[in-house]
């Protein structure tokens, strides 16, 4: 898809069919993930692909926005690895950078997606035991929207360029 037409079709998706995203296409929308700029290029993030009936009811225990997608990218960063200075750290902007790298390329792929935050990271550790500098960032559930999905009002509801873009 041309890239603007991939950014304009993107869209939070909260009501998902069942079916299951073929793995070619996962493979494709991982890979491009994989391409995402990270500082020093440290590459610090951990995707762990859950859809397994088990795995998805762990996600279900941490978070009530996995909106019945049969695939859960769990979007984590390796606090070991990523660039740090003093106190500051950018584990989370790289993994961020990563997780929408994935989320356009599954709108690419017509796969719908959304970006989660309400979840909880300590279950989330708990639950699949994740040591403890993997640091969970986001949930991205992935599938097909029901035919009925209409997006959210949010969706077309942005401010005018001029509030948040200045020229100096
Ligand atoms: C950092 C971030 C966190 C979000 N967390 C949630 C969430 O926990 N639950 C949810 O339903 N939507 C969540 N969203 C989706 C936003 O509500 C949505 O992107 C916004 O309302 C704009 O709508 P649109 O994505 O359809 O354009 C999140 C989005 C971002 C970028």
């Amino acid at each position: 898809m041309e890239f603007e037409k991939v950014v304009k079709e993107r869209m939070s998706t909260r009501k998902f069919q069942d079916k299951r995203v073929p793995e070619e296409t996962l493979k494709k929308i991982l890979e491009i993930g994989r391409l995402a700029p990270t500082a020093k290029n440290l590459q610090p993030q951990k995707i762990y692909v859950i859809q397994s009936k088990e795995g998805l009811l762990k996600i279900d225990k941490s978070s009530p926005c996995r909106y019945n997608a049969p695939t859960v990218l769990l979007v984590c960063s390796d606090k070991n690895i990523a660039w740090k200075k003093d106190e500051y750290s950018t584990y989370e902007m790289d993994a961020s950078i990563v997780a929408t790298h994935l989320m356009l390329a599954a709108t690419n792929y017509h796969v719908d997606n959304i970006w989660i935050e309400m979840f909880d990271k300590n279950i989330i550790k708990k639950e699949f035991h994740l040591e403890e500098n993997i640091e969970p960032i986001c949930l991205i559930p992935l599938g097909y929207k029901m035919d009925d999905y209409k997006a959210s009002p949010l969706h077309t509801d942005r401010k005018p360029i001029t509030e948040t873009v200045e020229f100096l």
